[in-house]
């Protein structure tokens, strides 16, 4: 695990994670009120209060019950760094024992929206809720405390759970039953700007153009006058980091753009014409497109082609790298919720669903150094930070866009043929999309051209072309998603409009699979 750099040392909260599906909600509530905070996972909880040497800490919910044998518990590094404690469900019951109460389990589960009422007064919601007023909130709990700690009194109940708010506010320790992180909890925003501005003492400085002038500094201490190189994927990640470098440290910096074959209409056009004239970036164009397609002619396993493009995009940008002749950094737009170590109960790996496109062994191979300046921040705050450098809205606002391209948008074998259609099909789509307000509500829209030929009949002729299916979901992570509900005239006319002007299609379906049991691409 990375530790805090102890050099950037600001006024910061330390979130210990005790394995919540909830716990980078609590970060985002936080760094929304313009305050810096990290997740350490429980086991390292003493060397982050060492490292980061927070102004508060909050001890965020978990799956596991106290009384279970092995259970979680409190670091005693996290009382003794002396600085106000929040803890929320199982970090309220974690705190309990610890302090001396009690913990009883399991028969007074209480899941989902419930109503807390404010017994008595307390800093935690000064200012947000009124003594006697009851609040809607969200709780999610099996486990529920019993009897509270020595010098903690209740300060607020709800029907089953009447140590729904407790609080030691001369000790500064606060602790709820309920999630406040979550938007289930309406006034949860408010009282985490109360704990963290008005308990905890720290301002809202966490802006994103001091992180830019962070971020530069560190990039500049790190790189010296070595150079870097970027791989860009024309996606708002890597796209970010590059533009962040480059006014870090100019030319020291080469983009290389390794075009598949697999982008969208104009797309690398539009990647390329954007660094090199609007950024003045150096950037190397590898059209790798030939060899690309064909290796992955007559290859129609979704696992076979994803691994093909893997390997030579590896192999691609190995070969046109060591072309600039030594480069010591390689940069990556590597996000803060890949380097959150997680809380893992169940241990073991996943099932593998897809093998994802990723270049995270080329380092290694190639024995560079790693620059990844977005690695504290969150995927909307990076697109904050690609506004604050001047990168248009319209390409920071895109949809993502998978590695491995139409490849995996067009099921079974791939031609150059294939590509084509459904790269006018799709900029049909994406521009319906637009030109009826509706692209910033969806999470990712676009055409797959399926192996399916149907008959139709246009003019007086018949036809004997291909389907092509239409995809739009609404998602948070796209880990969860929910297709998108157009409305049927939308759909008609975005049809018609590809039927009439794309030759090779005669037929348009809608998908509404959400995932799961679906996924979002279509291999
Ligand atoms: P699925 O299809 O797994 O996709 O529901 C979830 C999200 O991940 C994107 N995706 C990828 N992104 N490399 C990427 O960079 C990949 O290999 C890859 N496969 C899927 C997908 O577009 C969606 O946003």
């Amino acid at each position: 695990m990375q530790l805090p750099d102890p050099a950037s040392a600001q006024d910061s909260i330390l979130i210990v994670d005790f394995g919540s599906q909830v716990t980078q909600l609590i970060a985002r509530r936080i760094r929304e009120t313009g305050v810096y905070c990290e997740i350490h996972p429980f086991q390292s909880a003493a060397a982050a209060v060492a490292a980061l040497n927070p102004k508060g800490i909050v001890l965020s919910g978990g799956p596991a019950s106290t009384l279970d044998e092995n259970a979680p518990t409190i670091n005693p590094a996290i009382l003794d760094a002396n600085v106000p404690i929040l803890g929320i469900c199982y970090g309220q019951q974690a705190l309990c024992m610890a302090l001396g109460g009690k913990v009883e389990a399991g028969h007074h589960r209480e899941f989902g929206r419930a109503q807390v009422t404010v017994e008595k007064p307390s800093e935690l919601y000064a200012g947000v809720w009124d003594l006697g007023t009851d609040h809607q909130v969200w709780m999610s709990h099996g486990d529920r405390v019993t009897q509270i700690p020595e010098g903690f009194e209740v300060v607020g109940t709800s029907p089953n759970a009447p140590f729904a708010m407790i609080a030691n506010e001369a000790r500064r320790i606060w602790a709820v039953q309920f999630h406040p992180e979550v938007v289930h909890t309406p006034d949860g925003a408010k009282l985490y700007a109360n704990f963290v501005h008005k308990i905890c003492g720290i301002q809202s400085t966490w802006t994103m153009s001091a992180y830019r002038q962070k971020m530069i500094e560190k990039i500049r201490a790190q790189v010296g006058s070595g150079k870097v190189i970027c791989g860009l994927s024309g996606g708002v990640d890597s796209s970010v980091a590059a533009v962040l470098i480059h006014e870090a440290v100019g030319d020291q910096l080469t983009c290389i753009y390794v075009d598949h074959g697999l982008m969208r209409l104009n797309e690398s056009e539009q990647v390329v014409t954007m660094f090199r004239d609007q950024f003045n970036i150096p950037l190397v164009h590898v059209d790798a497109s030939k060899v690309f397609l064909e290796e992955l002619d007559g290859q129609s396993d979704p696992e076979t082609k994803r691994k093909i493009i893997g390997r030579l995009f590896i192999e691609v940008f190995e070969a046109e790298a060591k072309k600039l002749g030594g480069a010591q950094f390689l940069a990556q737009g590597t996000l803060y919720p890949d380097v959150i170590e997680s809380v893992s109960f169940t241990g073991g790996p996943s099932v593998t669903i897809k093998s994802h496109h990723n270049v995270g062994g080329l380092p290694e191979r190639m024995n560079m150094q790693l620059v990844e300046p977005l690695r504290e921040l969150f995927k909307d705050e990076v697109r904050v930070l690609g506004r604050e450098l001047g990168i248009p809205d319209s390409f920071i606002g895109r949809h993502p866009f998978p590695g491995p391209g139409l490849a995996i948008r067009c099921p079974g074998g791939i031609t150059p043929e294939k590509l084509d259609i459904l790269r006018q099909a799709d900029a049909i789509y994406l521009d319906e999309i637009r030109k009826s307000g509706q692209y910033d509500k969806i999470w990712q829209a676009f055409a797959v051209l399926l192996p399916v030929q149907t008959v139709g009949v246009m003019g007086d002729g018949r036809t004997y072309e291909f389907v092509c299916a239409l995809r739009a979901v609404t998602s948070v992570d796209g880990m969860t998603a929910d297709f998108y509900q157009f409305d049927m005239n939308f759909l008609g006319k975005t049809a018609t409009r590809i039927i009439n002007e794309v030759r090779g299609i005669n037929r348009v379906v809608y998908d509404v699979t959400s995932k799961p049991p679906g996924t979002i691409e279509w291999e």
